[in-house]
C-alpha cells in the first residue's frame, strides 16, 4: 500500500490499493468515458487511487507470456495535475512482473517515469498499437514505450 503525502486535494489521505469489485464498476465507467482500452478488463489487474470511498484514479498492469503492459490509466477530471497519475504509475511499475511496455500519445508524461520510445517490442504490444490506431483513433500519434531500468 502506498500513501501519497502532501497532495493538496483533500484533508483525507490518498491511498493506492488493489481494485475491489465496488470500485471496479466505476473504473469501467470511466474507462469508457475516457475512451481507454476496455478489452478483457479484470479487477485484479487494477490499482486504484482512493480518498475514503471516493475513486480518484485507476490503472492496470496486463501480464503476457513475455512482457507486462501498463494501460487503462486514468485520473478523474477534478483530480488531474495533482501528481496522482504519477504516483499511480509508480505503483503500477512496482506491480509489473516482467519487462514493462505501454502504448500512449503522451510520451512526455511517461519519460519522467523512465520510459523511452522504442521501435522493437513484443507482439502483444504490436497488437495493442494496431488496436489503438484502429479503434481509439485520435489526432495525436501513438508510440510504444519501454521502462528502461526494467
Ligand atoms: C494522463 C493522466 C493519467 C495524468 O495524470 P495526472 O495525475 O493528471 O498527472 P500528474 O499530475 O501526475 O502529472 C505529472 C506531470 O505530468 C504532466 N502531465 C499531466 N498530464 C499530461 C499529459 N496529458 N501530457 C503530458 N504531460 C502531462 C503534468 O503537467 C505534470 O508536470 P509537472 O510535474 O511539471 O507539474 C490524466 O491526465 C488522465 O487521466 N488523462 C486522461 C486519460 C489518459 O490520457 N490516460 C493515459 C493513457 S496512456
Amino acid at each position: 500500500m502506498v500513501k501519497i503525502q502532501n497532495v493538496e486535494i483533500t484533508e483525507k489521505d490518498i491511498l493506492i490499493v488493489p481494485c475491489g469489485q465496488k470500485h471496479f464498476e466505476l473504473v469501467k465507467y470511466f474507462i469508457n468515458k475516457f475512451e481507454l482500452d476496455n478489452r478483457e478488463l479484470k479487477a485484479e489487474e487494477f490499482l486504484v487511487a482512493v480518498s475514503g470511498n471516493e475513486l480518484l484514479g485507476f490503472g492496470r498492469i496486463r501480464e503476457y507470456a513475455d512482457c507486462s503492459e501498463l494501460c487503462s490509466l486514468g485520473i478523474v477530471e477534478p483530480y488531474r495535475f495533482k501528481h496522482i497519475g504519477t504516483e499511480l504509475s509508480k505503483a503500477l511499475i512496482n506491480k509489473a512482473k516482467s519487462e514493462l511496455y505501454l502504448v500512449c500519445i503522451i510520451p512526455s508524461f511517461f519519460e519522467r517515469l523512465d520510459f523511452s520510445v522504442v521501435n522493437e517490442y513484443p507482439s502483444a504490444l504490436a497488437d495493442k498499437l494496431s488496436y489503438c490506431i484502429g479503434s481509439l483513433a485520435v489526432p495525436e500519434e501513438y508510440c510504444v514505450m519501454k521502462l528502461q531500468n526494467a
